[in-house]
């Protein structure tokens, strides 16, 4: 009979010990997790992905983008990515509340990513790169994706206005041009969306990441 007590107050006292330090000390230690609307604008900040973002957003994770990328700005104290221009100031958690599944990746093979829409928003840019990194970026280890791509005959009526601008060495056989699909188009407004640093950060949870290490 002892020991059934004893197994039932451990028992209680491990699932008490998980909720607090499981759920409770990171929720305390998080701060406020709410998108506040912005005073001039009424827009939402951070801002919710658009339905075409969040596509790019899946496009991204099922091409494993995140292997080679990371999307978190480090604080001067520990890494240089403010120098190297990654992003205007560390990120933060709730930089990353409205981004579902945030892919902060672990390694960096590539640039990060956190501010890509900030640093390049060029969509053409960004289209021709993936079709063939080679194209903007000569000897990058990053692999091409032609798949998110349609090479097709011109049509009658001329040049489809998204066919890429490729360079002679990557441009498709004479009188065939190439087209992103929608996924290639989604991928690229979830690059442009990425403005992670640039948000407003409240006053409140500013003392709480500024009193930690900066
Ligand atoms: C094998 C590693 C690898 C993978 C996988 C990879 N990249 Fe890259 N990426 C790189 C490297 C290296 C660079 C730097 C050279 C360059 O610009 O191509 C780069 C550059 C970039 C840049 C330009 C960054 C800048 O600061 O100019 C973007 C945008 C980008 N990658 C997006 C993607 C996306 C989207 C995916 C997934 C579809 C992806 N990458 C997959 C390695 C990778």
């Amino acid at each position: 009979m002892n020991r059934f007590h004893f197994i039932i107050i451990g028992s209680v006292l491990t699932l008490f010990s998980s909720m607090v330090g499981l759920v409770l000390l990171p929720i305390r230690g998080l701060g406020n997790f709410e998108a506040a609307p912005d005073p001039e604008t009424g827009e939402l900040v951070p801002p919710p992905l658009s339905a075409l973002e969040a596509r790019g957003r899946d496009v991204y994770v099922s091409m494993g983008c995140m292997y080679c990328h990371s999307q978190q700005v480090h604080p001067p104290s520990v890494r240089t990515d403010i120098d190297r221009m990654w992003g205007e100031r560390r990120t933060v958690p709730r930089d990353y509340m409205q981004q579902g599944v945030a892919q902060m990746g672990t390694m960096r093979t590539g640039p990060d990513l956190s501010n890509i829409g900030v640093r390049n928003p060029s969509q053409d840019w960004h289209l021709i790169h993936l079709y063939d990194p080679q194209t903007t970026s000569p000897g990058s280890i990053m692999p091409p994706y032609r798949f998110l791509f349609r090479t097709q005959p011109i049509g009658e009526s001329g040049p489809s206005p998204d066919a890429l601008r490729l360079v002679d060495e990557f441009a498709p056989p004479k009188g065939y041009e190439v087209v992103p699909t929608d996924d290639a188009l989604a991928l690229v407004a979830y690059l442009q969306s990425l403005k992670l640093s640039t948000y407003e950060v409240p006053e409140a949870a500013r003392a709480r990441y500024e009193s930690k290490r900066q």
